[in-house]
């Protein structure tokens, strides 16, 4: 799948997952895509842990309150260390969410489903920080992003977007333009 489609074809998928494994390979493949992407001053702030282990997803979809999503066979969880790019500045969020885009993008192109689960854990609850004692992360990384990756046994439903007149235009902001480049 090339990415253009992948883009396109990516949503967040809440049902139920196959239980069937996601290979290693996969798994490497879709964190090699996190780690190629780009980072503030190439800080490289983010890491992944790629879990696989049935007994290890359990636990931690047992964390997970509400339980959003169904226990997947795999799933990546994103760690985020807020180093300076330069004066007191870090660009940690953006390393991470550029990470996880790409992740994503490499979950669909395997013909995987996900979802961005980030508000659900680093809020008041601290449900990423349970998750991150779990695995043993130590107290300057933060547990930021959960990434289950599965085989989805339901229809992967798209959200209505907003359109390219609503949301975009050339040359200046909402300007109108007649898009004819012949004009
Ligand atoms: C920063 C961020 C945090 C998110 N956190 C959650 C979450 O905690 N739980 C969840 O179900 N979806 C979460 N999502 C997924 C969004 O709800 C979803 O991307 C949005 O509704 C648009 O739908 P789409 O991904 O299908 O385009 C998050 C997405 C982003 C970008």
């Amino acid at each position: 799948m090339d990415v253009i489609s992948a883009i396109h074809s990516r949503s967040s998928y809440r049902g139920k997952y196959d239980v069937a494994p996601v290979s290693r390979e996969h798994l490497r493949l879709i964190v090699e895509a996190g780690i190629a992407a780009p980072s503030g001053c190439n800080k490289q702030s983010s890491s992944f842990i790629a879990i696989d282990e049935p007994s290890l997803l359990k636990k931690i979809h047992q964390l997970l309150d509400p339980s959003v999503i169904d226990c997947p066979p795999a799933m990546i969880c994103v760690i985020s260390q807020r180093l300076i790019a330069y004066r007191n500045v870090s660009f940690s969020v953006q390393d991470y969410s550029a990470a996880i885009e790409n992740m994503l993008l490499t979950i669909v192109a395997l013909g995987y489903q996900s979802c961005w689960i980030e508000g659900h854990i680093t809020d008041s609850d601290a449900i990423g920080r349970k998750i991150a004692d779990l695995l043993g992360v130590p107290d300057d990384f933060s547990l930021v992003c959960l990434l289950p990756v599965g085989r989805a046994l339901e229809p992967v439903k798209r959200i209505e977007k907003k359109t390219f007149e609503q949301r975009a235009w050339f040359n200046g902001f909402m300007h109108k333009e007649n898009m004819n480049c012949n004009d």
